[in-house]
């Protein structure tokens, strides 16, 4: 959660009477976490937020299944690629890898959802490796283009209409225990500290214009891995202000600071985000490492309590040959892993790297799915021997 932001008609103080122009009331939405006890914000509706009959199940997105046997631990290299679900974003998306905190998926969608959807089981984060669109939500618009990340809080209302004629390929991420802000980049009062990484202008909200009416009255909600249809009989787009914390926004990876230090600084200065069991970093092109001595290129290392998912985006990954854009390297815990043959040595008087990806340190180990298998590259593992 961000900044507390506030757009629209208002209300003077929270829980009193509020009414259009016309006399009618409108209607309160306190969309809470953590119980009550968490960041908040308090929507104003024309109409009844709450009145949505059920359909029935329906269709989503693909959900994750474990692939099945057991396979040598090993270092893995998946092609993300050549893995094609075209489609609206709601049902384009092919889960990869994923744990009890974390769902990854690649998505390639070619139209726009023409149902609102709503996941009731995590805060998604979108990462937009090609393409570009707009993000429509309860609480207004986002354009989002390559290299954004897109951020979509549970228990909100949104669809996705990605720009026509556009090639678009985006990496889903579900987080099932939320998403935040790493806490240490807060001060007491809540604000960006001046020595984060980032500042609170570096993120865009969303653009709201009052309410809008689509003739869209269905939304998709996923809960507990099922998706069930509901139907308003009115636009849930339909508030006609907010003001709280609790919002979607773009955060444009080359937005993120990047740090060097005298010798390699570990993956935990590039943290971007933060979850239940994952850590979300950011790799932007930057500076590297000033000792006379310095290796820049990551030293091997064995960080047993986690599993390593790299999203590889532009340039050339200092520590890495033969991945590229698109790929996908999975370091499971329990393999120690560093450079490719020959880099430690070439990166020692670099003064720089073009890298540009997203990597997920999971706190539990990652399972894979058969969408994965299908696009492995057999020859990774065996790659780093030499
Ligand atoms: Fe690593």
């Amino acid at each position: 959660m961000l900044d507390r932001h506030a757009v629209g008609d208002l209300p003077p103080k929270h829980h009193i009477a509020f009414r259009g122009p016309d006399g009618s009331l409108r209607f309160e939405q306190c969309l809470t976490r953590e119980g009550f006890d968490g960041p908040y914000t308090i929507l104003y509706h024309v109409g009844k937020p709450h009145t949505a009959r059920t359909v029935g199940l329906a269709e989503g997105w693909e959900l994750p299944v474990d692939a099945g046997g057991l396979r040598p631990l090993q270092r893995r290299h998946y092609l993300s690629t050549q893995v094609k679900r075209g489609g609206s974003p709601l049902r384009a998306r092919v889960p990869m890898l994923f744990n009890t905190d974390v769902v990854l998926s690649t998505m390639t969608p070619d139209a726009p959802d023409t149902t609102y959807v709503m996941n009731g089981d995590a805060d998604e984060l979108f990462f937009i490796f090609k393409g570009s669109g707009l993000l429509r939500t309860m609480m207004g618009d986002l354009r989002f283009t390559r290299n954004d990340y897109v951020f979509v809080p549970k228990g909100i209302p949104y669809r996705f209409v990605p720009d026509e004629g556009v090639a678009q390929h985006w990496l889903a991420m579900e987080l099932l225990g939320g998403l935040h802000l790493p806490r240490q980049w807060r001060n007491e009062v809540g604000q960006l500290r001046m020595d984060a990484p980032f500042c609170h202008r570096d993120f865009t909200r969303p653009t709201f214009a009052g309410p809008v009416d689509e003739g869209i009255r269905d939304v998709i909600v996923k809960r507990d891995g099922a998706f069930h249809h509901q139907v308003h009989d009115h636009s849930p787009l339909d508030a006609v202000g907010w003001d709280g914390t609790v919002y979607p926004w773009i955060f444009p990876i080359l937005n993120f600071q990047p740090r060097a230090g005298l010798v390699h600084l570990p993956p935990t200065w590039h943290g971007t985000f933060a979850g239940r069991g994952a850590l979300v970093c950011s790799f932007v092109p930057r500076v590297v490492d000033f000792h006379p001595d310095a290796i820049p290129c990551p030293y091997p290392h064995a960080s047993v309590d986690c599993d390593e998912f790299i999203f590889y985006c532009d340039g050339n990954f200092t520590s890495r040959k033969g991945v590229g854009p698109g790929s996908i390297s999975y370091h499971p815990m329990g393999v120690p892993h560093g450079p490719h043959p020959g880099s430690y040595e070439r990166s020692i008087g670099t003064t720089r790297t073009d890298e540009l990806a997203v990597m997920l340190d999971t706190f539990q180990p990652l399972r894979v799915t058969a969408a994965a298998l299908a696009v492995e590259d057999g020859d990774y593992h065996e790659s780093f021997i030499g």
